[in-house]
């Protein structure tokens, strides 16, 4: 077996209203992950124009989620962090991966039948061909490790299915051009803690979105000290004390969802949270709750609006890491257009 550096991949869509869910499921994780190993998160616009995106707002919503990465804590020097668009090897993989992935497989994407809705046909075709692209961002940089939340799940098999049939299909030529019995790494996704999949505030069945129409269903990277408690004042509960224990909870989804939100804060677990605060009430679980959330996410959304101030300063950490992307993902297509045949400039 062909053993591949450790390299960690993710990605985040410029859509707006980045929020608590995109926060622990997912940017919490990356910062923690730059300890000991090598990092490249991408700002995945290319991704977002599956579904429509005013120009006028998408460059904002780039800048936004690069702005968020930083003041949470990603180190862009020591580190990779750019926008998709600028390194165009992920559009290459992602057609080669077209001809790799079959209908059959996209067409069991749970995502794409809750985001197309009923009007299927109307569509984008990159919405439906989505998974690809995703594959192509992770597998461009023979990816080992992949941070996310719950709902990406599904994707991230389809990504091992491409890999292992890339390598099947491929394999006498892989062989060949000396990558040994893999090209592509069959990736692992980090899924883990308390909070990867967090609910809405306003319906504990229904994960956080960026495109629930109701405001205060979820708790947004930019929302001060003060829309933060209100919010979780506001938050769907049950009327009964929490229990002190994690079956108890089974059958709660909105207590649940809360208690995980707090463990994932404190950087604990959610027995731990029971531990402390069984037999309370949610009028005096919530304010402390809140309390949690102002204090990490307040100096995270300051320090956003300051790097958000200087949108040349953006640009250019955006640029730099796009250099250095790219010159592992050209490594990468170069190989990849040897394997499958095609003809190489002339040196
Ligand atoms: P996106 O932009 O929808 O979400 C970014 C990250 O946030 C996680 N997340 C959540 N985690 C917990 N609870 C929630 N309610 C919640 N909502 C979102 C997501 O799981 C994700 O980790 N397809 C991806 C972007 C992508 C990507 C990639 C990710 C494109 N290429 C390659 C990893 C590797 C997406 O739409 O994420």
């Amino acid at each position: 077996m062909t053993k591949f550096p450790e390299r960690v991949f993710s990605g985040v869509q410029p859509t707006g209203n980045l929020h608590l869910g995109n926060y622990l499921g997912a940017i919490k994780k990356f910062v923690a992950l730059q300890e000991n190993h090598d990092c490249i998160y991408c700002v995945v616009d290319m991704h977002a124009i599956t579904t429509w995106q005013d120009p006028k707002v998408l460059a904002d919503n780039i800048r936004e989620v690069t702005a968020a990465f930083i003041a949470c804590g990603i180190d862009p020097e020591k580190h990779i962090v750019f926008n998709q668009s600028q390194v165009a090897e992920h559009a290459e993989l992602a057609w080669i991966f077209n001809c790799v992935a079959r209908m059959g497989w996209l067409n069991r994407m749970t995502q794409f039948k809750d985001r197309a809705g009923k009007d299927r046909e109307k569509a984008s075709v990159g919405l439906f061909s989505y998974p690809n692209l995703m594959a192509a961002d992770i597998l461009v940089y023979r990816a080992t490790h992949v941070p996310v939340g719950d709902d990406q799940k599904q994707h991230l098999e389809l990504t091992r299915d491409i890999a292992q049939k890339f390598n099947n299909d491929f394999g006498p030529s892989i062989a060949e051009e000396g990558y040994g019995d893999q090209f592509f790494p069959l990736t692992e996704p980090l899924i883990e803690g308390p909070a990867t999949r967090v609910m809405s505030l306003r319906d504990g069945t229904k994960k956080m979105s960026k495109s629930d129409p109701s405001d205060l269903s979820r708790i947004v990277l930019t929302d001060n000290a003060e829309t933060i408690a209100k919010k979780i004042r506001k938050a769907k509960t049950d009327p009964a004390p929490l229990p002190d224990n994690l079956d108890e909870l089974k059958g709660r989804p909105e207590a649940e969802s809360l208690v995980g939100i707090y463990a994932a804060l404190a950087e604990t677990g959610k027995d731990a949270v029971l531990a402390e605060f069984a037999g309370q009430e949610f009028s005096q679980f919530k304010p402390k709750l809140a309390d949690l959330a102002v204090e990490i996410l307040a100096p995270i959304s300051s320090e956003m609006q300051k790097l958000q101030a200087d949108p040349g300063h953006i640009d250019a950490i955006l640029s730099n890491g796009a250099d250095r992307a790219r010159v592992l993902a050209s490594d990468t297509i170069k190989a990849v257009k040897e394997i499958v045949g095609f003809i190489m400039p002339a040196t």
